[in-house]
């Protein structure tokens, strides 16, 4: 589902963000990146969503190399991954279920169809009783429910989640680690960086850990520390 070849990433103030990473994450996998403040982990996810493209080497989602896309598939390839951020990044104007139902919106669903697919992921996340609420008034764990919902409702075959736990307290951590590992069983692709010890270390999943930008452990069945 996803390929790194021999990827680097050079920032032009000339910091290596990656250095000759190869990666490669089969469909329904379930991938811990791990690795310290500054390794690298938002680095691949960006490139992964194309968001940066690399200086180096290739980076091929489903089947496309996501630096040779052109323009007008970009959508396509992001239609295609879900992303939750530590942040949310929630607009703060729209309900619940607004914010859902934009993600669908943009991307080009209009109709009665917006208000049953919206429907079915807040209630998936557990959030059919708050979706006329802004987001100024959940809690962290329900803002990060919506964030789950809105990157879920085009059902991507791909979730990224950038330290989705990191704003949250540990028995929130815990309601969103379930939510994702039932996302992951259903079929989804999951790849999640986190600094969360102990959700790594209870779930046992493939752990891959970066330091300066460089793959040095990538485990099955993995802990948070080699
Ligand atoms: N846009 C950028 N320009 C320059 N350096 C960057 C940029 N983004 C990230 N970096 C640097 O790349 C390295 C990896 O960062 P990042 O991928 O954010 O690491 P992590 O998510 O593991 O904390 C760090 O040294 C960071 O300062
Ligand atoms: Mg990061």
């Amino acid at each position: 589902m996803i390929t790194l070849d021999d990827v680097s990433k050079r920032f032009p103030n000339g910091t290596f963000a990656l250095r000759d990473v190869d990666l490669a994450i089969e469909a329904a996998d379930f991938v811990f990146l791990v690795g310290s403040s500054g390794a690298g982990k938002s680095t691949l996810i960006r490139l992964l969503i194309r968001e940066e493209l690399p200086s180096s080497g290739r980076v091929v989602v489903d089947g496309e190399d996501v630096a040779r896309l052109a323009r007008g598939r970009v959508p396509k390839l992001r239609r295609k991954i879900g992303v939750v951020f530590q942040d949310f990044k929630l607009l703060p104007t729209k309900t619940v279920a607004e914010n859902v139902a934009f993600a669908l919106i943009v991307t080009g669903h209009s109709g009665p169809n917006v208000r049953e697919e919206t429907d079915r992921v807040l209630s998936l996340v557990g959030l059919s009783q708050r979706r006329d609420h802004f987001p100024d008034q959940l809690s962290g764990g329900e803002q990060q429910r919506t964030a789950l919902a809105r990157a879920l409702v085009n059902r991507p075959r791909i979730l990224i989640a950038d330290e989705p736990t990191g704003n949250l307290d540990p028995v929130t951590s815990w309601e969103i680690i379930k939510l994702l590992t039932r996302v992951n069983e259903l079929g989804t692709t999951m790849v999640m960086a986190t600094h969360n010890a102990e959700i790594v270390n209870a779930l046992r999943r493939r752990v891959v850990h970066l330091d300066h930008g460089r793959i040095v452990r990538d485990e099955r069945e993995g802990q948070y520390a080699a």
